[in-house]
């Protein structure tokens, strides 16, 4: 238990064992994400990664163990609660509303909270993401990937997370496109010390976000470690991932 002098964690997850049906895709996971800290999970394909988010986010329950927020347990919690509680996860695949403006967009992300805290929160997400702020008015879908993408984490920034959750944002995107939205998270991050629970597969983009890394593979975390020693040591990686 943290003493009263040690603030809780931000994200505590205990012994995490879900799946579909019969089948069990994340066996008996525990993590810690610490206030303000950057943290990534990186694997292969259907090493589970994307399930353990939708648990943690409230979307599918858990077989079995505990996940708790900033001290509270939310193990079934509905979503809704957890978002107002400062969890978010921005999915795989954006989820942004294409037939939408940006503007709109980022309205959607903020629904469950009062008027006052979407201005401000619209304020700040759109210091962040300048090329948001010239496109406001601009079709979701009319945006190249890499704008996609960062409307789709703008959004989930709308809420005004303790908490990120990010699924693949990286994925599909150029080299000049993921270093405009790290570079924008970064300053996020520096500014409003959000913490940041980062689901990649590039390892080289995870790692050099993140300051903590697990290495996920068939539903169990088989590494854990400072993500500058991982990155000194390549073929720690290599033995992971294959
Ligand atoms: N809705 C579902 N119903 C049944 N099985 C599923 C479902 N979604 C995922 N799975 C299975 O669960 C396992 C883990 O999938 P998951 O999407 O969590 O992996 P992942 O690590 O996110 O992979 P990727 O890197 O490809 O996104 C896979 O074997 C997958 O086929
Ligand atoms: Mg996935």
């Amino acid at each position: 238990m943290p003493t009263s002098a040690e603030a809780p964690a931000a994200l505590r997850v205990c012994d995490l064992t879900a799946g579909y049906g019969a089948g069990t895709v994340v066996k008996g996971v525990s993590l810690e994400v610490r206030p303000g800290e950057r943290l990534c999970i990186i694997g292969p394909n259907g090493a589970g990664k994307s399930t353990l988010l939708r648990v943690l986010s409230g979307l599918r329950p858990p077989v079995s163990g505990t996940v708790s927020l900033l001290g509270e347990d939310v193990t079934h919690a509905p979503p809704d609660l957890r978002l107002r509680r400062g969890l978010v996860l921005v999915p795989e695949g954006r989820g942004i509303f294409y037939g939408l403006t940006v503007d709109e967009n980022l309205t959607m992300g903020s629904v469950a909270f009062p008027r006052t805290q979407e201005l401000e929160n619209r304020e700040r997400v759109l210091a962040v993401f300048p090329v948001l702020r010239q496109f406001r008015n601009r079709l979701a879908g009319l945006l190249s990937g890499g704008q996609q993408q960062m409307l789709a984490i703008a959004r989930g920034l709308m809420a005004g997370p303790r908490v990120l959750m990010l699924d693949e944002p990286s994925l599909g995107l150029s080299p000049q496109a993921i270093r405009e939205l790290v570079a924008s998270l970064e300053a996020w991050c520096a500014a409003y010390g959000t913490a940041v629970l980062l689901v990649e597969q590039n390892s080289s983009v995870a790692l050099r976000f993140a300051q903590r890394a697990y290495v996920m593979a068939r539903g169990e975390f088989v590494y854990a470690g400072d993500t500058a020693a991982m990155a000194a040591d390549g073929s720690l990686l290599k033995y992971y991932l294959q």
